[in-house]
């Protein structure tokens, strides 16, 4: 049986990932490299360092840390700017009537997202009030697909892995949610979730289960 539900926060809840692919496709066309979707779909769930990591190395390019440290704070500006505007209008479909259904049913909810910007996105979206657990990249720095921020979840609500249900975007999401031992439901496309207990459009398909 299910008694918590951990939810990922960018492209579960929130549509916010579009802006993370257009926020990195502007910083990779800067080092001459164009960032497709393909290769944003791998960047779903992974810390911002653990990212430009991998746009450099597909870029090929050989860059110092003080210049990493610039190219990080710059994404992140563009990220926020694109973010300035967010509210209610941008929560997923579903995400609030599954909230509701769940708090309803005593359900405990928590959120496991590796974005350091994520408490500014659920108050911008009027959501943070429905958790009883937070954590996010700036509470664990270990990126999924390891386990720690789901586990950490867990943990702070004192609900045992097994009982737990985490529900995730990205592929690195659905390995880091196996590898702590919990259900997983994938939201999007099967061809990206591989090995998660089932595949749903969206947050809405999951109401009725609960
Ligand atoms: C989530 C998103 C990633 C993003 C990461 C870090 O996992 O899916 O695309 O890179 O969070 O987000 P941040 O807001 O800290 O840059
Ligand atoms: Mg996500």
């Amino acid at each position: 049986t299910v008694k918590a539900v951990i939810f990922d926060l960018d492209g579960v809840l929130v549509d916010t990932a579009v802006y993370h692919f257009q926020a990195w496709h502007r910083l990779a066309e800067g080092l001459g490299y164009s960032f497709s979707l393909v290769d944003n779909e791998q960047l779903k769930g992974v810390s911002r360092i653990e990212s430009l990591e991998l746009i450099l190395k597909w870029a090929g390019a050989k860059i110092s840390d003080a210049e990493k440290a610039d190219l990080l704070s710059l994404k992140n500006k563009w990220y926020l700017e694109l973010i300035e505007q967010l509210s209610p209008d941008h929560l997923l479909s579903g995400s609030l009537d599954l909230l509701e259904k769940l708090q309803k049913k005593g359900i405990k909810i928590a959120l496991g997202s590796a974005s350091k910007n994520a408490m500014g996105i659920l108050e911008k979206t009027g959501i943070i009030s429905y958790f009883d657990a937070l954590i996010d990249g700036n509470v664990v720095q270990l990126s999924k697909p390891n386990p720690a921020v789901f586990l950490k979840g867990a943990e702070a609500l004192g609900i045992e892995p097994a009982c737990c249900l985490v529900l995730e975007d990205a592929q690195a999401g659905i390995d880091a949610a196996r590898a702590a031992g919990m259900q997983v439901i994938g939201i999007g496309q099967a061809e990206h979730l591989n090995g998660a207990d089932l595949v749903v459009a969206d947050l809405g398909a999951l109401v009725d289960k609960f």
